[in-house]
């Protein structure tokens, strides 16, 4: 499979970079994985202009780097949301890739399979509901076959990811796909 890893945070080296990475290191056994820093691109919000649906080839009348993100989707068998959670949701920058597939361009995706990786500062297992409960509702609109999700609550400084557990658990799941 070819396995695109959306990251969210804009801190480099993050706690969301580093259970991407340890995702990553497992999938690549027997996977194509590239992990995207959404952060590296300006990508604008999605302004509801729905102009989308009628240009040809249903490009977006915005020229920015969701063209780059656009086709790195088309090629991809797999996504992976990697975020922190920015007031109980992923962050914008996440989030503006998200409305941006609100386009018929998305009928070109091939992408199958996702998985969920998310980390937070509150160690409450509520922090995660709300992405949580969107994430279930876009996999069960788009059909997609859910391959896990791995949560890391208590986790607010750079790094502090270093050591945990779920950092095991996200490369078994990288590896068992
Ligand atoms: C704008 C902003 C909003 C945040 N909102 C929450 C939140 O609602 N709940 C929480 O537990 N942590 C929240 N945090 C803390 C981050 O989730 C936490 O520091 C996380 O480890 C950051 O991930 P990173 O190291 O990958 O950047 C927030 C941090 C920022 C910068």
């Amino acid at each position: 499979m070819n396995i695109l890893i959306l990251t969210g945070s804009p801190r480099k080296g993050s706690n969301t970079d580093m259970l991407a990475n340890a995702f990553a290191d497992g999938a690549r056994l027997k996977h194509n994985v590239e992990i995207v820093s959404v952060n590296d691109y300006k990508i604008n919000a999605c302004i509801g202009c729905n102009s989308c649906f009628t240009r040809e080839g249903n490009k977006c009348f915005q020229k920015d780097g969701m063209e780059q993100i656009y086709a790195k989707m088309a090629d991809a068998d797999m996504l992976v949301i990697a975020s922190p959670v920015y007031f109980y949701g992923v962050s914008a920058q996440l989030k503006n890739i998200i409305d941006r597939c609100h386009t018929p361009m998305r009928k070109n995706f091939k992408i199958k399979k996702t998985a969920l990786l998310l980390v937070a500062g509150s160690s409450k297992p509520c922090v995660f509901d709300a992405i949580v409960r969107q994430y279930e509702l876009i996999v069960d609109y788009f059909h997609f076959e859910d391959k896990g999700r791995i949560l890391v609550g208590g986790v607010n400084d750079k790094c502090s990811i270093d050591g945990r557990e779920e950092l095991k658990q996200a490369y078994s799941l990288g590896e068992s796909l």
